[in-house]
């Protein structure tokens, strides 16, 4: 059977690391296209290309927008994935070099070339996406399937009281990408945290005798440490849960369909603003993923590392 043709926009960033893995181990990538977001551009394209040459692959990589679409950026998730958002191991940068091709043209060139068969699966604030809609609005009508990694669906957000990072960091761009997509499949942050994974699990995964693991082992060790230091119970691997929904879509065991806006104001600007008793006139925009098949999950995502 063909393999998935998967666009990855990302800001790599730890998790975003092993998600782009998992789909070089069980897709076909045609191309990433990078966003600031964890850190800034500068380095979020370069741990791409990296992660490209550690893989020994020819995926190419498209620089994308290195500020969010109105506002300053706010803060970065530096403090969670290094200051160069691969856990500061100080790594020999990539000879390869990016495209000549901005990333929303990208978008919409990919799309064109691989009309009705793309998934994309956005696991970055989604300024590059949004950008490619205001520049072709019939984008989604080329693509498959939209997986985003984004949201907090009750409102417990990781970076704000109620904001997710991704949608928190460009609300401007969310709210264009979820008012113009016909259906969003959404991997938010409530679910991650339901579905973290034992940190000895992981620490098992990346003792593999397997370069990809040694490589993972060592941008992860800042972010595991830091996440056990603050006492969480599992680590939680936003990415990789969305990637492994888009990788295998009956992964999903439970999925509710209802209208989601993004708060552009106030305290709770870049919520997710779900409609769950569809109140509303406006249309379900959004296949909520409620509920994973946790072991299909952790397979995945040792089967990248070299470890399963
Ligand atoms: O909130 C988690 C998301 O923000 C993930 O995509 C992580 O990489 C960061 O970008
Ligand atoms: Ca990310």
């Amino acid at each position: 059977m063909e393999k998935p043709k998967i666009l990855i926009d990302t800001d790599p960033g730890v998790d975003d690391a092993l998600a782009i893995l998992m789909a070089h181990r069980h897709a076909d990538v045609v191309g990433l296209t990078i966003a600031a977001g964890n850190v800034g551009l500068a380095h979020t394209t370069a741990n791409a290309l990296k992660l490209v040459e550690v893989i020994g692959a020819s995926t190419p990589v498209f620089a994308g927008c290195a500020t969010p679409l109105v506002a300053q950026p706010p803060e970065d998730a530096a403090f969670v994935h290094g200051l160069d958002g691969f856990g500061d191991t100080g790594y020999t940068h990539s000879a390869r070099s990016t495209e000549n091709e901005p990333a929303a043209q990208a978008i919409l060139r990919l799309s064109h070339e691989h009309a009705g068969k793309l998934v994309i699966v956005a696991l970055a604030p989604l300024t590059n996406l949004a950008l490619a809609l205001r520049l072709d609005p019939e984008l989604p009508s080329r693509v498959a399937r939209l997986v985003v990694m984004g949201g907090a669906v009750n409102g417990r957000g990781n970076t704000t009281v109620s904001a997710e990072f991704n949608i928190g960091f460009d609300p401007e761009a969310a709210h264009i990408v979820f008012s113009e997509w016909p259906q969003i499949e959404l991997a938010d942050w409530e679910l991650t945290v339901r579905h973290g994974i034992d940190f000895d699990t992981v620490a098992r995964w990346v003792r593999a005798d397997h370069p990809i693991a040694r490589f993972f082992d060592a941008i992860s060790r800042k972010t595991r440490a830091w996440s056990q230091e603050r006492g969480r119970p599992q680590l939680a691997l936003a990415d990789p849960l969305a990637m492994a929904v888009a990788l295998q879509p009956d992964i999903a065991r439970h999925t509710q369909e209802h209208h989601v806006a993004i708060a552009l104001d106030g305290l709770a600007r870049g919520a997710t603003i779900v409609d769950w008793d569809d109140r509303g006139d406006a249309r379900t925009n959004a296949r909520i993923v409620m509920d994973v098949d946790q072991a299909r999950f952790e397979a995945l995502c040792a089967s990248a590392l070299g470890a399963g």
